[in-house]
């Protein structure tokens, strides 16, 4: 097998656009020029989504396609991105039927796939809680897991083989469970938790092709007896925690569960019991595999590019001069964070934001009639070559040369835009440059050598099942 990551030695054509000698171009799946038949195409889509799109996808601007009775509409442009997720959000602020059969079992009615009343209510509750203002109090518990992380490694020596995507994952779930329950019942329960969202999502990890063909909500779909077992689990674990929690709340600390028990809806009403564990399973979901994809894709883009690499060096130790990163050194940080950004862009962790609509609307002067699918897909527009100069190239720098070709913030939307986006924006973004410091000024990891990496697409989109990569300490 070889590494698939195209390091272009010459000029080439990809896409629409011309690429330059060192232009670095990572992986991405064939784009067809004349679209297969319906049925083909669910296949794909049921393999990887991401392969389902032609050439003209990534340049298009509003498409729509029917897919048996349903209508499908891509927003592919920032106007009408604004127009779907800003202006119309009243009527398009409902999740798409296969994200919510798929995540409805776990998350009950949290915030995440709830609409209307119940997430307006509980986005006023929970959004704080994880706010940027709130970040710094995180931000001690995110630098101790990642210090734990990096003395693993350590110890693990030059040229030791570990799953970049497994430990990353591990990482960042280490760090939600303890900015969730604490510290100490972070750290008593993480594994237990980790296993049943995994469990869960070996189940649901799939296109909810029922929906998809617009069969009506009640048909009983296939998976239901499978997860009841991962989801009592789960909800037996978070209870326990719960109870723990209440029983020895005094210590003071930051924590998402204190925020939640503590919180109160206008009416000075506390949150359900239910709706506790529902908004905890959401932080957790939504809060740890995101981040972890992000910062696997990164360490396999820097491995692959000398350039953005040394910068990144560079910037470390000229910051920080070997000391640890604090909550304060993230703003001096600009080329780790346009590292990120990048990443973020090739690479979004959620590469399809789709949405149901919930009465007749419109959108860039075409009518979208209810029941229609609405979709925003960042894998598409973050490589449209209308708004991005050589969309498939890997360049941080594109995020701070001020002359550099960029849309406005609906053309860039790894964490969604308008009323729903990202709830831990902030604390997404604060933890992956931390991460990306602190292990990035110790180690450099190289890919073992034959890996084939792929971009692959279910829930979220991940470099394949896994990556594995060799550790070289940078510092004796
Ligand atoms: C790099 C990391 C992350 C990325 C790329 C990301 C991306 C996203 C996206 C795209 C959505 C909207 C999904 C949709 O419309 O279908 C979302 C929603 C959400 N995210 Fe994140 N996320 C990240 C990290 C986090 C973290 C760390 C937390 C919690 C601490 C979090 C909490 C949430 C919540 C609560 C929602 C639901 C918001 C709502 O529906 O009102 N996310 N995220």
């Amino acid at each position: 097998m070889t590494v698939s990551a195209q390091v272009s030695g010459d000029t080439r054509k990809v896409g629409a656009t011309t690429t330059k000698a060192e232009d670095f171009v990572p992986p991405y799946p064939f784009r067809y020029e004349k679209m297969p038949p319906v049925w083909s195409l669910i296949g794909m889509a049921k393999r990887n989504f991401l392969s389902i799109w032609g050439v003209d996808d990534f340049q298009s601007r509003l498409r729509s396609k029917k897919i048996f009775t349903r209508e499908l509409v891509i927003c592919n442009r920032p106007d009408v991105v604004r127009e779907a997720f800003q202006t119309n959000h009243e009527v398009l602020q409902r999740k798409s039927p296969q994200m919510r059969h798929a995540l409805q079992p776990l998350l009950g009615d949290g915030l995440f796939i709830s609409d209307t009343e119940t997430w307006a209510k509980r986005r006023k509750v929970v959004a704080p809680i994880i706010h940027g203002s709130r970040v710094r109090g995180f931000a001690p518990i995110m630098i101790e897991t990642i210090e734990e992380k990096r003395a693993d490694w350590a110890v693990q020596g030059e040229g030791a083989e570990v799953d970049a995507l497994a430990d990353m994952a591990h990482l960042t779930a280490e760090i939600i469970c303890r900015t969730i329950f604490g510290r100490q019942l972070g750290k008593d329960y993480a594994a237990e938790v980790v296993q049943g969202f995994s469990d869960y999502q070996r189940h649901i990890d799939q296109i909810d092709i029922l929906s998809l063909f617009g069969l009506p909500e009640w048909l009983p779909r296939f998976r239901g007896r499978a997860i009841k077992k991962p989801v009592e689990r789960i909800m037996t674990v978070l209870d326990k925690i719960i109870a723990s929690y209440e029983a020895q709340k005094e210590s003071g600390e930051t924590s998402v569960i204190g925020g939640l028990l503590e919180a109160r809806d206008e009416n000075g009403e506390p949150l359900s019991r239910d709706a506790i564990i529902s908004e905890a399973a959401v932080i957790f979901m939504a809060g740890h595999e995101t981040t972890a994809n992000t910062l696997a894709w990164a360490w396999f883009l820097l491995s692959q590019c000398d350039k953005s690499r040394a910068k990144l060096q560079a910037e470390l130790d000229t910051v920080l001069a070997g000391r640890s990163p604090t909550f304060q050194d993230v703003p001096n940080l600009p080329y780790t964070k346009a590292v990120i950004e990048e990443t973020l862009r090739l690479y979004p962790p959620v590469p399809i934001l789709a949405r149901e609509a919930m009465a007749d609307t419109s959108i860039g002067g075409k009518s979208v009639p209810k029941g229609s699918l609405v979709m925003v897909v960042p894998w598409l527009m973050h490589r449209n070559p209308v708004l991005w100069s050589k969309p498939d190239v890997f360049d941080p720098g594109r995020f701070l040369n001020p002359k550099s070709k960029k849309p406005n913030k609906y053309g860039y939307v790894p964490f969604s835009i308008g009323p729903r986006i990202c709830a831990g924006l902030q604390f997404g973004m604060t933890e992956a440059i931390l991460s990306l410091a602190i292990l990035a000024q110790d180690f450099e990891l190289k890919l073992k050598e034959g890996t084939d990496v792929q971009p692959v697409a279910r829930l979220t989109l991940r470099p394949g099942e896994n990556l594995p990569m060799t550790l070289h300490p940078r510092r004796t």
